[in-house]
């Protein structure tokens, strides 16, 4: 596959509308996107000297883009990025021989052919934190994972690619985003995940080390890089504060003991799940006003086109509403879906901003 296509804009995007607009999840006729495209294309190419940085919230493609292909591939990074994503997201695990791979979890079950494997039968088993039996990253090395297959994790999505595509090192992952260029004419950046940093610690794994290695490899490790390191462990962010100026994001899935100013003295920005910035009633919880006033950018989690809260007709609406409360990226299984509605709502507004 080659790392140099250019992105798809229009092309992509309008491929997927009758698609979208049969489920009602565009708002508006593909000619009217097409114009809104080339007037938003064009703005964008006057205000490129003014405006490097992103004036609209980020798109994060949460682990590539599994609304359509496995996760955490090749393919789907690619795929991501030409619909649309500003950051392409690797969840991070070890393997045996200490190689950091694109996986969200450390079982491999559920997104490989692992247990199709007869070789591998035996590597099978129970760890403390995982129920039942299962197949760990850490029991393997790299060479072998590099025999597996990736599979959709989701059964409700298409396995259509199941059994195709290979499993990613990290330094792959940046090799893809590396000198590509997004559709609103940006490098892409790269939004790592550290999984279960004190457990891999336990074993005698250095996340810390190995993720700022590869990053330095890669010439990403400068204050500027298109980079966000994210964790759910607030000790692995405090630690790399002192070695790093990359930006660090706080991942939160509960509102137990939250404090944005102490976040704020080591990280730059905070990944919350995304109900907890909406009261029940659908005022703003306050946090993503909190998390400003605090310095912190807020990229909430997990976007799906496919499982819509019910409060929501389709995508657009849902990506409208957060957009109104300021979040400012978030990750998306369907960067298309984030990305038309970003581009709807800009021609709306007649802006390059929201
Ligand atoms: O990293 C942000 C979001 O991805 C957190 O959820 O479980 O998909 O990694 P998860
Ligand atoms: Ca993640």
């Amino acid at each position: 596959m080659s790392q140099q296509n250019p992105p798809l804009s229009r092309r992509h995007v309008l491929g997927a509308l009758p698609v979208l607009a049969g489920a009602g999840l565009v708002a508006c006729q593909p000619k009217t996107l097409l114009q809104q495209m080339a007037k938003h294309e064009a703005k964008n190419k006057d205000n490129a000297m003014s405006e490097p940085q992103n004036a609209q919230p980020l798109i994060i493609a949460h682990r590539g883009a599994p609304g359509y292909l496995p996760e955490h591939t090749a393919q789907g990074y690619d795929l991501a990025i030409r619909m649309g994503a500003d950051y392409i997201e690797p969840d991070l695990v070890f393997t045996k021989d200490g190689h950091l791979i694109a996986r969200h979890d450390h079982y491999l079950g559920t997104t490989t052919d692992v247990a199709t494997r007869p070789e591998f039968a035996n590597r099978k088993t129970i760890k403390d934190g995982h129920e039942g039996e299962e197949w760990f990253s850490e029991d393997f090395t790299l060479a072998e994972i590099k025999t597996l297959r990736a599979r959709q994790a989701m059964e409700a999505r298409s396995h259509a690619a199941d059994g195709q595509f290979e499993i990613l090192t990290f330094a792959e992952v940046i090799k893809i985003a590396k000198g590509r260029t997004s559709m609103q004419g940006n490098p892409v950046g790269i939004y790592p995940e550290t999984k279960l940093p004190s457990y891999f610690k336990s074993l005698g794994y250095d996340f810390e080390t190995e993720v700022l290695r590869s990053l330095a490899d890669a010439g990403w490790d400068q204050p500027g890089s298109p980079v966000f390191i994210q964790s759910f462990e607030d000790g692995i962010l405090r630690s790399m504060r002192g070695k790093t100026e990359l930006m660090l994001v706080m991942l939160l899935e509960n509102a137990d003991g939250v404090d944005m100013d102490a976040i704020a003295t080591y990280a730059n920005g905070i990944g919350p799940y995304k109900g907890l910035l909406v009261n029940e009633d659908g005022t703003s919880s306050g946090w993503i006003e909190a998390a400003h006033k605090a310095g912190l950018k807020v990229h909430p989690w997990t976007f799906r086109s496919d499982q819509l809260p019910e409060h929501f007709a389709n995508a657009q609406a849902e990506y409208d509403f957060f957009f109104d409360l300021g979040v400012d990226g978030l990750f998306s299984d369907f960067a298309n879906d984030a990305r038309a509605a970003i581009l709807a709502r800009a021609a709306r507004s007649g802006t390059n901003s929201l």
